[in-house]
């Protein structure tokens, strides 16, 4: 078993809000204001990562507001071609170029709404690792499947079918990606894992990572494994107390500045 307090660098925590597709011009600007404004006022916020993910649409405006700011940007969904006839789509040069450092991956609600499969999810997240951006890439078990007891089957399942889409990817794709841990019972619903059940989880896929390939140990363990399923401000304390849930992809939470940002001191 990898111990969490090994000899590598501890990890450093990262908060990222999917605000989904939620909000108008004018209250996404509030929103990104005040979040950029929060983060301004704490004189640590090197210690913990923070990154807003609004819906595309609203990309450039948050990004002329995060301008010069420590908070990051990241986007929702993107196309894995360089450029042309995909009518409707967005590509990762764009997302680039206004900024976005961070893309979501895998999220269950497009692998279940827009029917994204194994194969689809693997080809986007090796896009956002070759194009030098950090994949935020979501795995999770539905109630059915925890209930049948396959929740660490239909992880490993989610993740080996990234890392081994490509010959020796292993060890590239867990120096890149972030691992967000989202059972899907919990999103949306109020119901969280307790610390204990996602640590269970995190834990799990630390292990399978260290042991995929060989010398996997160290890559391991600086991989960032986040927790999300209702994280809210009164929640987010026990589970980074958790010694592998290191920090937090929140939805609804993410909505509302001051929740948000109480969440990201938690991970200070
Ligand atoms: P909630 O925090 O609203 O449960 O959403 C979680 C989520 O899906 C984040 O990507």
């Amino acid at each position: 078993m990898l111990s969490a307090s090994s000899t590598f660098p501890r990890r450093k925590k990262l908060v990222a809000g999917n605000w989904k597709m939620h909000g108008t011009r004018a209250s996404v600007v509030a929103l990104a204001r005040a979040i950029r404004d929060g983060v301004a006022a704490v004189d640590t916020h090197a210690a913990a990562d923070i990154v807003v993910i609004p819906a595309s649409i609203h990309i450039p405006i948050v990004s002329d507001i995060l301008a010069g700011s420590p908070l990051a940007l990241g986007a929702q969904n993107f196309y894995p071609g360089d450029a042309g006839a995909f009518t409707g789509e967005v590509s990762l040069a764009m997302l680039k170029e206004f900024g976005c450092t961070h893309i979501l991956v895998g999220h269950s609600e497009r692998r279940q709404l827009l029917a994204e499969s194994l194969a689809l999810i693997a080809e986007k997240c090796w896009a956002v690792v070759n194009a030098g951006l950090t994949p935020i890439l979501c795995v999770g078990e539905t109630q059915a499947e925890r209930e049948q007891g396959d929740t660490e089957k239909v992880i490993a399942t989610q993740l080996c079918s990234v890392a081994k889409a490509v010959s020796t990817g292993t060890f590239r794709l867990y120096r890149h990606v972030v691992i967000a841990y989202e059972p899907v019972w919990a999103i949306g619903t109020g119901l969280t894992a307790t610390p204990e059940q996602a640590q269970a989880v995190h834990a799990f896929i630390r292990n399978l990572v260290a042991h995929e390939e060989p010398e996997m140990e160290e890559q391991a363990a600086s991989l960032r494994i986040l927790y999300g399923g209702s994280v809210k401000a009164s929640n987010a304390a026990a589970l980074f107390a958790m010694p592998d849930i290191d920090g937090a992809l929140v939805g609804g939470a993410s909505l509302e500045a001051q929740e948000f940002l109480a969440i990201w001191r938690q991970a200070l």
